[in-house]
Order: C-alpha cells, then structure tokens, then sequence
C-alpha cells in the first residue's frame, strides 16, 4: 500500500496526552460490566437506518465509501435532512461543492429542511470550529479526501491528511455525542488515498455499490460496531434522488421478458436478505477462432470455469461460441449459489430454448459438473414463493439451509448440471 512511502506527521490529535502513572489500569469482572444499551438516532429512510443497525448511535463515526458519481452526496443530503426532521441541527459540510450547489440540490431533491445547515469549508480546523459553535447532532464531511490539516504538509487526499482529519473527527465526535457521516471516494491507486485506509478508524464502514449507468444502488455495511454487517439497503437513483427499493425482488425481475431464450432467475443472498435476480446468456458463433467470454456483474474466472463445465461435463460445445453474461439491474453477483442460474441462462441461449419462466435456479457447480448445497435455502425459496415463482431447481443435496420449503412450492432436486439442463430445458 502507498501508506508506507509516506512520513507519518506528528498528530495534534494524538490520543496520547500527558503521560499516566503506571498502575492505575483495573479490570474489572466482566460480569460487573454495566450493560449499556446503544441509543440511535433513526434516520427516516428505511433502508439506510437498517444498514447501520437501525439507527445512527450518537458520538459514532461512520465512512460511507463509493465511487465517485454513485450517489453518496445525493443519499447522505437525504440522510441528512431527515435526522434534521427528527432532531436539530444538522451540518452538512461540503469540501468539494459551493453551498449555492448543495442548494441546487436540496432543490431537486426537494429538501426544505429547517435546522439543516450547510457549509463549504476545506480546512478541518475551521470545520471543527464551526461545529463547536454550532453544536449539531450530526454532521456529514463530504469529502475526507478534500479536507486538510494545517500542519501537515502533504496535500489534500494523502494518506496522511485523510488519517489525521479522520483522527481529529473522531477525538471531536466522542465527547460532543455527536455523530459524524465522512464520504470516501473509492480511488483507483494514485495520490488519494481511499476510504480502506480508514475502516479500522471508524466506527461503521458502508458501501454504496452499483454501477453508475443503471438505476440501482446497494449500500453494504462492511464493519459495523454497533451491529451487524449482513445487512443491504437498497436505492434506486432517481431523477428526485435516492429511492428506497423496499421490495428489490420485484424490481429487478420487473423488466423481464416472458418468453426469450437465454434468461434464468437465482436468489442471491445479499447479507441476510433473498433478493431475486435475472441472469441473461447470450451464446453467438464466434467469427474469429478466439472465441469471446464476456461478464457483466459476474466473475469472468468464474464464468469460463462454468463454460468449461458445460463444455465437459453436459456436452454442450462452446469452444467457437462468443459468451455473454449479464446480470441485470447493474448488481453483482459474487455468490457460488447464483453458478445453476448464470450455466442455465448459458445453455438456454445456446439451445434456443427457454427456461421455465415459473423456475428459479440455485446451486454451486463443481468441476465434475457436480451440483453442491447453498447457505439459507430455506430463505431463498421463501422469497421466491412470495414472488409467484413455483418450482426451484436446487441441489440434490439440500444442505443444511432447508428445513421447511415453501407449501406452494415444488423442488426439483438434481445432482448433476446436465440434470439441472435436462429439467430445465427439456
Ligand atoms: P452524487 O451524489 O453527486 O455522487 P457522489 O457524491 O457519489 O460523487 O450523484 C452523482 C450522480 O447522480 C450525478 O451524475 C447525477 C445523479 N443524480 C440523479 O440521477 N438524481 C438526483 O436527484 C441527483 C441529485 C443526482
Ligand atoms: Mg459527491
């Protein structure tokens, strides 16, 4: 990491004050611990208040990293004129835009929140000062990366500044209970330092993930102190913002088309959530003797390991076959589980045949095309259920993630991936 070629500053901040005498430290019985209980701050939205563990917990510092464009300004202005509505002031500190361009913002969004105050400032002293003076509940420093501290030389963004600002947030959060929203961008290696170099400073750490080009976003705790991190939320960026998508199932199988070839739907697990997803194939005659495998939202190595499989294992000759994957809706799929619904999509262009539009697909496949058990079945079906699909294709091998399957709901159990073809595709 660069962090290493650069000279660690003095810190102003450092929590070393002056020296203690030695032998003052007493444990004490866990058992005598006092047990607090986390109070939150509950942000209107829905899905983002979840993500944090229901709440923002007063005097906690929380980066919400992305790239650049995905939407963090946008979310955390919502976020924060709704703690504004609940609670005043708010401070909306902006490093990187004008105040008159927050409020060309807050426009679109249709923010006209009393108690929200905004300020564009990029040194970290003179932020803190307007905090004291100030004395929000909560305050949001969009970004970390373009604010800086006087005494350090290196320039905005360096891992030195962003470490020190952070260090100087966190020393001011603590006894104010005030509670710190810092913006990240996620950055390709370079000068700026990203937001990696800071999540074992904060408190809670959250992603806003998505690709920029399509509409849907998923913020994703990746640490998170005061909760748990198997928690999503998911936006749908709007014309009027982020929207929170309470039901991502149905909107990301909305666009579906009924009869075409080449399309299956998986459940991916998205922290503890089922979420519904499409997965297209598309399989052409390749014109040049290098055939093409492409991938979107899928893992590439991934992908010519299934094209292989299916190659080998079910006899469908893909050698001279250009391959396109896509996952719709823009999202990821980073989950053995969702490798029966991305070969079946495969198979199914290839054959000209389509799957069963009343079927989902889930199973990991290994390489002797064999099909193995997947984490919380049970949920996934479930979650199918609710959506009107009726059949499941699943692994042979329940695993420990069924217990009960939906009533409505008829699995057919397959051991193999030429099965699996086999059902699906007749
Ligand atoms: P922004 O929140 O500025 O991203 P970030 O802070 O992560 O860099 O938003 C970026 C994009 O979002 C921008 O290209 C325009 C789009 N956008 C909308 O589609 N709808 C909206 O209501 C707003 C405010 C922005
Ligand atoms: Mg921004």
């Amino acid at each position: 990491m660069v962090e290493t070629l650069e000279p660690r500053a003095a810190s102003a901040a450092s929590p070393r004050g002056t020296p203690r005498p030695v032998g003052t430290a007493r444990p004490q019985p866990l058992t005598a611990v006092a047990n607090a209980g986390v109070a939150r701050r509950p942000l209107p939205m829905e899905e983002f208040s979840r993500v944090l563990g229901g709440g923002v917990v007063p005097g906690s510092l929380v980066l919400v990293g992305g790239d650049p464009g995905i939407g963090k300004s946008t979310l955390l202005l919502q976020a924060a004129a709704g703690l504004a509505s609940h609670e005043t002031p708010v401070l909306y500190v902006t490093a990187e835009e004008s105040a008159q361009q927050i409020k060309l913002r807050a426009d679109r969004l249709g923010i006209d929140q009393d108690g929200l105050f905004v300020l564009s400032e990029t040194s970290i002293d003179e932020v803190l000062g307007a905090a004291e003076a100030l004395k929000p509940i909560a305050m949001i420093v969009d970004s970390i990366q373009t604010v800086y501290a006087e005494e350090i030389t290196s320039a905005a963004g360096s891992v030195s500044q962003v470490r020190e600002c952070t260090a100087r947030l966190m020393a001011f959060a603590k006894p104010r209970d005030l509670a710190i929203f810092i913006v990240g961008h996620v950055t390709k290696e370079g000068a700026i330092a990203g937001p990696r170099v800071l999540e074992h400073m904060v408190d809670a750490v959250l992603y806003l993930e998505g690709d920029r080009y399509h509409q849907y976003r998923i913020l994703r705790g990746v640490k998170n102190r005061f909760g748990s991190t198997d928690e999503v939320g998911v936006f749908e960026m709007a014309e009027v913002g982020m929207r929170e998508v309470p039901n991502p199932s149905a909107a990301f199988l909305q666009e579906r088309a009924d009869n075409a070839a080449g399309s299956a739907v998986t459940v991916a697990m998205e922290g503890t959530r089922p979420i519904l997803i499409e997965v297209q194939g598309l399989t052409t005659s390749s014109a040049f003797g290098n055939a093409r495998r492409t991938a979107n939202g899928f893992d590439l190595n991934r992908l010519q390991m299934l094209v292989a499989v299916l190659t080998k294992r079910v006899g469908i000759s893909l050698f001279d076959q250009d391959i396109f994957v896509n996952v719709v809706g823009g999202l990821k799929l980073g989950e053995p589980a969702a490798d029966l619904g991305i070969a079946l999509a495969i198979a199914s262009s290839f054959r000209e045949a389509r799957v069963n539009t009343e079927m989902i697909a889930v199973g990991e496949i290994g390489l002797s095309g064999e099909l193995r058990s997947v984490s919380q079945l049970e949920r996934r079906l479930q979650e199918a259920a609710k959506l009107g699909f009726r059949q499941a294709l699943v692994p042979a091998t329940l695993g420990r993630g069924l217990v009960r399957p939906p009533a409505e709901m008829t699995l057919t159990r397959v051991s193999s991936l030429a099965d699996a073809v086999q059902a699906a595709l007749g």
